[in-house]
């Protein structure tokens, strides 16, 4: 198999299964306890129903809309994911540089491998940096202090990893950030020689936003479970948010928000986005969907600020589903981090570009021309 012959996420998902040493693949692949919430991420989508409309001329769909003050060519944008360049030797690198060709907003994680610096360097295209919040303060201000210093458009603070979720794939692989080989993942690296290459000549495995301040994840191998509880400062609090945000002092979003409540509060708190997620079903087991729970936090704050639905994105007609509920875009990890594995760049451009096609192709069946012609009347609900 190859990049040719991936049509949709799934063939994706098998080559990069193909490529990657199994603790690295099921480190993307896998979520927490049961994986339930995980997969009601994307099967919230086969409960609702499209209604088209037809005679509506329809030769040429915009999917342009403005998050955060500004304008993409997609309705959809990479999230932040760790640890690239594990997946691909270009990493980072190769996502920024995919996501600037669709003029779409790329986010890039605090335990990114490349650079905030260096990918303003690459790319002139909107940028998110996800920001957790540790206990050393000075990590904290070094993130935030770079990233405004290279033209960050946005700060995400995540908001759904004050402990580790119970991640069962990577205990039984032994996955940790740098990967070690233990006797049990000896025989899965051995078979995937090009992948340890790869890993060995080109360049050293880093983590620039962090590795200066604490060794876990760069000259200490950790888990991700294990980093985020022991990492991350566990009294966070709203208060610290709303002080994060003023620091900051542009678009700032919180990521993991899943009720009313707390998306009011993020309103209050001066926050312009909020991000709908689960954290790919990685974190607290049988918590509802992000689609399940749009509608109404929509509702409640969507005319005030920007709502991305985030998780279980994987065709152009779920995007369609959340977008017609009310999301302002979609956004979504493994939705490209399957492609990056499978081929780098030209993978993640393979992925988005077909994304956008069944997106276009779509929008003219339901007789859609542009994002604000989706609306609820096009969904049909099966339970309610
Ligand atoms: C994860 C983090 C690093 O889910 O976002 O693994």
């Amino acid at each position: 198999m190859n990049l040719k012959d991936c049509h949709n996420f799934s063939d994706f998902r098998i080559l990069a299964k193909k490529k990657l040493p199994s603790p690295i693949f099921h480190y993307i692949d896998g979520a927490a306890d049961d994986e339930i919430t995980y997969n009601r991420n994307t099967s919230a989508f086969n409960d609702v129903d499209l209604v088209p409309n037809v005679l509506r001329g329809v030769e040429s769909v915009d999917l342009s809309t403005t998050i955060f003050g500004k304008k993409i060519d997609l309705p959809f944008y990479c999230s932040p994911t760790a640890l690239q360049r594990l997946f691909h030797y270009d990493g980072e690198r190769a996502v920024g540089k995919a996501a600037k060709k669709f003029n779409t907003m790329f986010g890039v994680s605090a335990l990114a491998t490349v650079s905030v610096e260096e990918i303003s360097s690459l790319i002139d295209t909107p940028k998110m940096f996800q920001f957790y919040f540790h206990k050393d303060r000075g990590l904290n201000d070094s993130c935030l202090e770079r990233a405004k210093a290279a033209n960050f458009d946005v700060m995400a603070l995540t908001v759904d990893t004050i402990t580790g979720g119970n991640r069962e794939r990577d205990l039984r692989t032994g996955f940790t950030s740098p990967p070690k080989l233990t006797l049990s993942s000896l025989f899965s690296f051995a078979t995937k020689p090009m992948w340890g290459i790869n890993y060995l000549t080109k360049g050293k495995f880093e983590l620039p936003h962090l590795q200066d301040f604490v060794k876990e994840g760069t000259s200490t191998n950790s888990s991700i479970g294990n980093y985020f509880s022991t990492m991350l400062d566990q009294s966070m609090n709203w208060n610290d948010a709303e002080k994060l945000c003023s620091k900051w002092g542009g678009h700032f979003a919180l990521k993991g928000i899943m009720s009313v409540e707390d998306a009011k509060k993020a309103v209050d708190i001066g926050c312009t986005g909020i991000m709908v997620s689960n954290h790919g079903g990685r974190q607290l087991d049988g918590s509802r969907s992000p689609f399940d729970q749009l509608a109404e936090i929509v509702d409640a704050v969507g005319d005030k600020i920007d709502v991305i639905c985030e998780g279980g994105f994987q065709r152009g007609t779920h995007m369609l589903k959340a977008l017609s509920l009310g999301a302002k875009a979609c956004a979504g990890g493994r939705l490209y981090l399957y492609a990056l594995a499978a081929a780098g760049q030209a993978g993640v451009e393979r992925a988005l570009g077909q994304y956008k096609a069944e997106l276009e192709r779509d929008m003219k069946l339901m007789g859609c021309t542009k994002i604000s012609d989706l609306n609820r009347n096009n969904l049909r609900f099966r339970y309610t």
